[in-house]
């Protein structure tokens, strides 16, 4: 996915992309630029590399219209000429998603005559509506004919060289928000982009078109003037600045105390809101990264505390496999961001299967939220670190909720029960500000020097695993390998040599006497072993080079406390190694394309 942001009004129009730029980089950010009209003509400047090296070329014009673009390359590599924007005739655009008949489109458009210049999908766009426009000689007529002639996502800014005043945006399964205040309008990816001018937003659905000038906003759809809905962005411009933390991900991570004990006091006290899953005969669970791992731990506890078999997958297995969905089947999707292309196609197919969809979501208003049958929505407020921990963990305590309302309902949790559950909901919050409190650069320091690292758990605990692998791996660029616990003897424990680090979790006391054994397997063969466990379960100190300790909540939100220690030694490794914590390379927040 990338970040793009058009701003139309009274003042200098540059200052203000480049700062809704800066605000969209966690979107991707391997190359920048920016177009506005100069006189007669376009004027486009773009460079590969991150904002900064685009704000070194920037010119002394000040245009009161502009639109900008920072890239995640999906069609031809990080480079100059393949970066956003791109004009070819009378058109200039910029471009988020992936259109998916490229190829073929280039062909024909070559045959007409025209020449491309990069290797990017976005610049046939761009000379595809260059040919209609020239022939239809009708802007709205040449963007209505669009998703007729482009297959796959996007998200367009349009600029035509003969409407200097104006510009013209659209939308097919890429996000785009439009946006006023007393200067002038905006048009963006994201809210954060715009946050700083204005909390009001309108969110342009599929098949809408918004022309854009500097004081008025229409919205067009089936060649008719739409009104629509204005949305509010409830939470504060904070949410979206770092306040004083060095990275986003280290203050996303103290955020979570505070998002978790708001998400539990709405929910309990709205417990209406949380689905009653109980009629279902079939529940699959799908997503991606770190979403599909809050999958996998929302699998656990559906089976454990609502006696039903969950299957959990990876969104971009899922669309393709063959499935046996039907209207008695459940399909819960998981995603941050909303956007996940992945995902939204597993949506898609299960809607046409007639099962029942349920999002679990962050972004309001985003793809998933809007085309599944019931949202639930965590309110982690905006994350901007591309490694996600606030709604990771909020994805995973919907699930418990979920899980104890099934097992309420089914008569599976016992009065007794239900006290403990109730006691470890309350005391979540300060049993994460415990554990953020301990200092993690020591483990970290014995880790970050390391080329490989094993995560090994059984059961839940291999779940969270996964979690804090990915954490790791994203961040440090260590590799890191999760196994379960009992696998290890069959193949992977002849890569345990003389301090290799091997990060064990145990917080189910069923296995933990299992884990233990394969903990000391590997500390037989050299490894450095850093256990994360559950404080009540006993562990002779002779098993552990290092002990993190969490205490014994209820197991429907233990594995939100134990992942804890694992987001906090990623971050703490990744920042030894000096790594750009909250923009890792290859990396985006949300891959909206496939
Ligand atoms: C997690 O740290 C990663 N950023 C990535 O795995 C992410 O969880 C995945 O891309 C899914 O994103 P979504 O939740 O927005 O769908
Ligand atoms: N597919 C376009 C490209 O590769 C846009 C990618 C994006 O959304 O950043 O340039």
């Amino acid at each position: 996915m990338c970040g793009i942001i058009g701003y139309n009004g009274k003042q200098n129009a540059i200052p203000i992309v480049i700062n809704g730029l800066k605000n969209l980089e966690y979107r991707g950010y391997d190359s920048a630029g920016i177009a506005y009209f100069l006189g007669n003509d376009f004027k486009i400047i773009k460079e590969k590399g991150r904002i900064s090296s685009l704000e070194e070329i920037l010119e002394d014009d000040e245009p009161t219209l502009c639109i900008g673009h920072t890239r995640w390359a999906t069609h031809g590599k990080p480079s100059r000429i393949n970066s956003h924007p791109h004009q070819v005739g009378d058109i200039t655009i910029v471009h988020n998603g992936i259109i998916e008949n490229y190829a073929s489109l280039k062909e024909e458009l070559m045959k007409e005559g025209y020449k491309f210049q990069s290797e990017t999908d976005t610049e046939v766009a761009a000379a595809v509506i260059d040919s209609l426009y020239k022939k239809t000689k009708d802007k709205l007529l040449t963007l209505e004919k669009l998703n007729e002639v482009l297959k796959g996502s996007y998200a367009l800014l349009i600029l035509f060289k003969d409407e200097k005043d104006t510009i013209y945006a659209l939308r097919e399964g890429s996000p785009l928000i439009v946006a006023s205040n007393e200067t002038g309008n905006f048009v963006a990816s994201d809210i954060p982009a715009i946050l700083e001018y204005t909390k009001n937003y309108y969110l342009l659905e599929h098949g809408e078109i918004a022309i854009i000038k500097k004081d008025k906003v229409t919205f067009i759809k089936d060649k008719k003037e739409i009104t629509k809905e204005l949305l509010t962005f409830k939470f504060d411009i904070s949410s979206a600045k770092k306040e004083g933390y060095p990275h986003y991900m280290l203050k996303e991570i103290h955020e979570q105390p505070e998002v978790i004990k708001n998400f539990i006091e709405h929910y309990l006290t709205n417990f209406n809101l949380i689905p009653d899953i109980s009629k279902y005969e079939k529940i699959h669970i799908v997503a991606c990264g770190s979403a599909y791992h809050a999958g996998l731990i929302g699998s656990f506890l559906i089976e454990e505390y609502g006696n039903m078999e969950v299957s959990t997958y990876v969104a971009s297995e899922y669309r393709y496999k063959k499935n046996f969905l039907n209207e008695k089947t459940l399909v819960i999707l998981i995603s941050q961001s909303g956007e996940t292309a992945d995902t939204i196609a597993s949506l898609r197919l299960a809607k046409e299967q007639k099962a029942t969809t349920i999002g679990i979501v962050n972004v309001v208003g985003s793809t998933i939220a809007r085309e599944v049958d019931e949202v639930i929505y965590i309110n982690a407020g905006c994350e901007i670190a591309v490694a996600t921990t606030k709604a990771y963990t909020l994805q995973v305590l919907t699930f418990s909720l979920i899980a104890y309302k099934l097992g309420l309902k089914k008569g599976i949790i016992t009065k007794e029960k239900q006290k403990e559950i109730e006691e470890g909901y309350k005391l979540l919050p300060s049993e994460i500000s415990k554990v953020l409190k301990v200092d993690y650069k020591k483990y970290a320091a014995r880790i970050a020097t390391k080329k490989n690292v094993f995560f090994i758990g059984r059961l839940i605990d291999y779940c969270i695993c996964e979690e804090g692998s990915l954490k790791l791996k994203e961040i440090s660029y260590i590799h890191s390998e999760t196994y379960p616990a009992g696998e290890l003897k069959h193949g992977t424990i002849s890569l345990i040599e003389k301090n290799t680090p091997v990060i064990a979790v145990i917080t189910d006391s069923k296995i933990a006497e299992k884990t233990i054994s394969n903990i000391k397997e590997v500390k037989a063969r050299g490894a450095y072993t850093l256990v994360v466990k559950r404080k009540d379960i006993p562990l002779h100190e002779d098993t552990f080079d290092d002990l993190i300790e969490v205490e014994g909540l209820s197991d429907l939100v233990l594995s939100i406390v134990t992942i804890i220690p694992l987001q906090m030694l990623a971050y703490e490794v990744a920042n030894i190694l000096g790594y750009d914590i909250d923009k890792p390379r290859n990396l985006a927040k949300s891959v909206t394309v496939e």
